[in-house]
């Protein structure tokens, strides 16, 4: 089936508004000062909108020098979702694919139900979109939309976000990438997925983003809304605290928890382990 990249979006209105109205004033000066400078580039990234044509990752082909664990368990997805993601991509992307993959693969089997396939699937902040073979191994949905604000973030080699994720999404059946802020991205979804979103400052900061890009009531207000009756949130968070705070957050903006799993250690070491929620919207429960 064709690819579908949906033609940039650009940054409503409501967006750039928020970020010329500055940062609250419960941060500190040097985060101030931090996110001025992250803003100031930010907004330049998206006035450029900036592209140097698709960009395909070299195929690794193989994978080298895995370890025991993790050769066992990435044949035992490969088998399971018939994948080889080096077969599309080079090795390091590969790996994260596998992870990723193995990730929603565990949480699903501990909660023990039947994952949704053929549905509307949104991914929430999906950066360059790189996993989006992951998303369509796990759910094969009826289509794919990886939504990111920060769409035109260029890269050392001149090539922008835009640019690799035309490159992740081609050959992949109905996915597409749109460049523009979740908040305000009104479509139906039967699921929608967040990778690791933005709950506190300093993650925001760390990604070379202003704060005024912190936005997660509105964001999971906005899934809320999004989601069908029967449809669910699949949030990952960074360890039980930040899990904790998004929850928190998740409620408020009114979806109610049906499962959350912390994962053990799976095919890349990371400092703290991913925990796995699902939620759905609190109206049909
Ligand atoms: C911590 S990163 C995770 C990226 C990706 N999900 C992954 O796992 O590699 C959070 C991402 O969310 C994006 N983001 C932040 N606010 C957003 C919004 N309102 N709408 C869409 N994307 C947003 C950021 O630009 C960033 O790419």
């Amino acid at each position: 089936m064709e690819n579908v990249i949906d033609p940039a979006v650009p940054e409503s209105a409501g967006m750039f508004s928020a970020l010329s109205t500055g940062t609250p004033s419960c941060y500190t000066v040097s985060q101030r000062l931090r996110s001025g400078y992250h803003a100031f580039w930010y907004r330049l990234g998206e006035g450029l909108r900036w592209s140097r044509g698709i960009y395909r990752e070299r195929p690794a082909v193989q994978l080298s020098a895995l370890a025991d664990g993790q050769q066992a368990r990435i044949a035992f997805l490969r088998r399971k979702f018939t994948v080889r993601f080096e077969r599309y991509c080079e090795e390091r992307t590969a790996l994260k694919s596998y992870e990723y993959l193995d990730i929603l693969n565990q949480a699903w089997t501990a909660w023990g139900q039947p994952r949704p396939t053929g549905v509307v699937v949104h991914d929430v902040g999906s950066s360059n979109f790189w996993y989006a073979r992951v998303l369509q191994s796990f759910f094969r949905p009826s289509s794919l939309t990886g939504v990111e604000v920060e769409g035109y973030r260029i890269y050392a080699n001149g090539y922008s976000r835009w640019d690799y994720a035309q490159g992740y999404v081609q050959g992949l059946p109905q996915t597409s990438f749109v460049v523009s802020s979740y908040a305000q991205y009104d479509q139906k979804a039967d699921v929608v997925t967040a990778w690791y979103p933005f709950v506190t400052a300093a993650p925001v900061l760390a990604w070379r983003l202003p704060l005024a890009l912190l936005t997660p009531h509105a964001i999971f207000s906005r899934i809320a809304s999004n989601l069908t009756a029967t449809g669910l949130f699949v949030m990952v968070n960074q360890g039980a605290e930040e899990a904790a705070i998004a929850a928190n957050l998740c409620r408020a903006a009114g979806l109610d928890q049906r499962w959350s799993y912390e994962v053990p250690p799976t095919i890349r070491s990371r400092h703290q382990r991913p925990v796995v929620s699902c939620w759905s919207p609190i109206s049909e429960r």
